[in-house]
């Protein structure tokens, strides 16, 4: 097959996914391999080229994350970024070294255009720095082409062999012109044509699953969420009959969402997917009485759901492969594994008790973003109301009602979103905003109504801006529309005095509460 494809080296960094999806933005497909895949592996596959990441050690040190100089020599461009740019450096002859400051952050680079990574970048540019070593000595027959104040050699290349290595990280929005220099590495450099697109990754996956699958069965979890939409049509696309999808009702979703759910997926409706709606509410009420550690109502919501579903299983025989629409930013901040550390144990990733009944399970979305995920599930035709819906969370309202979840709280989050979600959209401002939703703080205070004094919860509103949900900044909504929103939920749900409008943004605080 005539397919070009660009290989991404992985030494254990957190952005390698970030890189392989600016290698599909350049409509090139692109794999990621661990950096122990043999050199004969790689040759087989034909790369167009290979981009070596970065990584948590020093190259220098005994044991660290290494690749042997034959890789440099196979005629492939080769693009080093951070860890990957110093053990180019390191490998074929330079030195690498503990540098006497430590760059991290937003950082002011002077590039060379004469490279050709670098033709159309503004001279003086900015960039995303994170390093504590830097290249001392370039190899042989490497020059300069990038340097910041503290880093004289920021990027260099051996323009003959085709090697580059940049210190900082293109694959990050805040390197503001990174996206122009991965586009030449890989259309200019790499000389990549650029034919792939989503069809072509749905069209794939469609038969890496049939393969995969075979004549098994196949269950799916499928909340009505837009990640576990994509992923059960998806499925239904590959297997049509061998699937079921299951839908947990878990008492935690927003206001009449389980009816909506079934509207769209039920049985006679537009999709063959089997479909199975199980009322579970007081059984996750029941278990969540008395929690109000937040990882600990998120382990509980996760195994409940799956103890579901092996009763479900069960009922309908054996079961091969259980489905889960887990996608990218899930994965990171489940923690990668090695260094990274565990931000939220997500719903869909962590919390699977060892005593799943199932041969395995089926991620067909794990290493896409929220916006490519978007990009599937148009491509699968399903409609742009369901595709666009904004992200809601496996654990649904139990992370949005800080502390014990019981059924009043859940009732109370349930009806001030309604009101939110409505005055949102009647400001024209759902498309604007990425996700937004009321919460439930578990604070109660003093209030007056009427000439009653009241003692009732604060609900908090959220809602953010953000590209790819792993930093986001909270959207400046109309003074109007908050105050609207603000009288109607105390004027229309009982137990609310206050209402508060969220203003953190991602880091520090997380979209979701808990
Ligand atoms: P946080 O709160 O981590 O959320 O900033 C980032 C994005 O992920 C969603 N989210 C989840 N999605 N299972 C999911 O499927 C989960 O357990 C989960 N927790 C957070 C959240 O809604 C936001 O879009």
């Amino acid at each position: 097959m005539d397919r070009e494809l660009v290989i991404v080296i992985d030494f254990g960094g957190q952005y390698n996914q970030l890189v392989a999806r600016r290698v599909r933005e350049c409509n090139v497909y692109c794999e990621i391999y661990s950096y122990k895949t043999e050199l004969s592996k790689i040759r087989e596959m034909h790369p167009k080229g290979i981009i070596l990441t970065g990584g948590p050690s020093s190259c220098y040190e005994e044991g660290a994350a290494t690749c042997s100089p034959e890789l440099f020599a196979l005629g492939i461009p080769v693009l080093g970024l951070c860890y990957g740019a110093q053990l180019m450096s390191h490998v074929l002859g330079g030195k690498v070294a503990r540098a006497a400051a430590r760059e991290y952050g937003r950082t002011e680079v002077d590039v060379d255009q004469t490279s050709r990574l670098f033709t159309d970048v503004t001279p003086h540019t900015v960039c995303w720095m994170s390093h504590f070593d830097y290249i001392a000595q370039m190899a042989p027959g490497f020059r300069s082409t990038a340097s910041t104040k503290n880093c004289p050699v920021a990027a260099a290349e051996d323009e003959a062999r085709k090697l580059y290595a940049i210190q900082f990280h293109p694959e990050v929005l805040h390197t503001e012109e990174g996206s122009k220099m991965l586009w030449h590495f890989v259309r200019d450099i790499c000389g990549c044509r650029g034919d792939w697109k989503m069809d072509s990754f749905v069209e794939e996956n469609i038969t890496a699953i049939r393969e995969k699958v075979g004549g098994g069965k196949v269950l799916c979890a499928l909340s009505g969420g837009v990640d576990s939409s994509v992923a059960a049509v998806l499925l239904s696309r590959a297997v049509g009959e061998q699937l079921t999808c299951v839908f947990v009702d878990h008492g935690l979703l927003r206001k009449d969402e389980g009816d909506q759910v079934e509207k769209v997926f039920g049985s006679g409706r537009n999709y063959k997917l089997n479909f199975i709606r199980v009322n579970a509410q007081e059984r996750f009420y029941q278990r969540l009485a008395g929690v109000s550690e937040p990882e600990q109502k998120r382990k509980i919501i996760g195994e409940e759901f799956i103890r579901v579903f092996e009763e479900e299983a069960k009922k309908i025989g054996a079961v091969d492969f259980l489905v889960q629409g887990t996608i990218y930013p899930d994965v990171v901040e489940s923690g990668l594994g090695g260094e990274s550390t565990v931000i939220k144990s997500h719903h869909n990733v962590g919390g699977l008790p060892d005593c799943v009944d199932f041969r395995e399970i089926l991620e067909p979305l794990r290493s896409l973003f929220k916006d490519e995920v978007r990009k599937v599930g148009l491509e699968l035709g399903i409609p742009e109301y369901l595709v666009y819906r904004q992200p809601f969370p496996g654990p649904g309202l139990g992370v949005r009602i800080v502390g014990e979840v019981t059924p009043e709280k859940v009732k109370i989050v349930q009806d001030a979103d309604a009101i939110y979600r409505e005055e949102i959209a009647a400001a024209g401002l759902d498309r604007e905003l990425n996700q937004y939703f009321a919460a439930l703080t578990n604070m109660r205070s003093v209030g007056v109504m009427g000439d009653e004094r009241t003692y009732d919860y604060a609900v908090a509103l959220r809602a953010v801006k953000t590209v790819d949900f792993m930093t986001a900044e909270a959207a400046e909504i109309p003074w109007g529309v908050l105050k609207r929103v603000m009288s109607r939920i105390i004027n229309e749900v009982q137990g609310v005095n206050r209402v508060l409008y969220d203003v953190s943004s991602k880091p520090p605080g997380t979209i979701e509460f808990e």
